[in-house]
């Protein structure tokens, strides 16, 4: 009886694995702080990625963390830099097996760890970081992503990047824009991942977890700007975002499960306080209960692989 009313179901294809892949690295190197994920090398992502496939999941989402960094980013644009290397990898390794998405964001690649360049101030100069994102995002859909993920918070972002792939030609790349995405303490263990090298906060670009009305509106901006997905971030912690993104949007609607929430279910699940299977379904099935058509989750393989059983 309880299957055949159920109202809610998360499937494999709605899941997108985020996944690191580091420069220089010798062997996958665990990340202390997200246990079970790693940084991968270019040659492990390759084999990681054609598991995820296989599992089904339905879209890969890739960070890079590059050996060198400096003020203005510039592995980010540079088509040999650790990201545009390993999109290349991926798209020639998978094709068109699943959707290929990249993180178009400087904070990886900038020796201040801002998701922008900086004015001589210190502040992030939000029109100065457009024009980065530009190059970027082309640089990006040149290598092989089918979408990019522009999560820097800039204002004015998703219609700059269209601009910037249809000025290269790049039509058919897509753009999804995380909209919403909240000043959060629990990215934590993601900027171990990348080894962020960020000192102070990013409450002048993200938002105020205060805010829910402002969500609408940014979503509405980047609506209005060409996305062809919006995103709301972290997931667990903004429900009630979600849901209320998910009623106005007329695109699809991602949430992220970050890397914080990640960390919080392992943690009480390796202490034996949480059951880790039920935990893990139960979040993403929350998640898609609010309102998500696509989830980001750490969990994406493993969960694929119960989903489908
Ligand atoms: C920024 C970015 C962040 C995450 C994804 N993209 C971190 C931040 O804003 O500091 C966090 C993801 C996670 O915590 O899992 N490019």
């Amino acid at each position: 009886m309880r299957r055949l009313v159920s109202e809610t179901e998360v499937r494999p294809r709605q899941l997108v694995l985020p996944m690191f892949v580091k420069e220089g690295l010798a062997q996958p190197a665990e990340i202390g702080s997200m246990p079970g994920v790693l940084q991968h090398t270019r040659d492990s992502l390759r084999k990681a990625a054609v598991e995820a496939v296989q599992a089904g999941v339905g879209g890969i989402m890739l960070f890079g963390v590059p050996a060198e960094r400096d003020a203005v980013g510039s592995g980010a644009t540079d088509p040999d830099g650790i990201l545009n290397a390993a999109l290349a990898d991926l798209r020639s390794e998978l094709g068109d097996s699943t959707v290929l998405m990249s993180d178009c964001c400087l904070d990886e690649f900038t020796d201040h760890g801002h998701c922008g360049v900086l004015a001589a101030d210190g502040t992030v100069d939000n029109d100065a970081t457009l024009e980065v994102y530009g190059e970027m995002a082309v640089a990006q859909a040149r290598a092989g992503a089918h979408v990019v993920g522009p999560s820097g918070m800039m204002d004015g972002q998703i219609a700059f990047i269209r601009n910037a792939l249809d000025q290269a030609g790049l039509h058919d790349t897509g753009v999804l824009a995380y909209s919403a995405k909240y000043a959060s303490a629990f990215y934590g263990p993601f900027r171990d991942a990348v080894e962020s090298q960020l000192a102070g906060d990013r409450k002048t670009y993200q938002q105020d977890p205060a805010n829910g009305r402002e969500a609408i509106r940014e979503v509405q901006l980047d609506l209005a700007e060409g996305a062809d997905m919006v995103m709301v971030k972290p997931a667990l912690l903004y429900l009630d975002v979600l849901r209320s993104v998910a009623e106005i949007s007329d695109v699809p609607v991602a949430a992220y499960q970050i890397s914080g929430e990640y960390a919080m279910i392992e943690a009480a699940a390796a202490n034996g306080w949480i059951d880790r299977e039920r935990s893990i379904l139960e979040s993403l099935t929350s998640i898609r209960r609010a309102g998500a058509d696509i989830v980001l989750t750490y969990w994406a393989v493993e969960a694929a692989r119960w989903l489908d059983r």
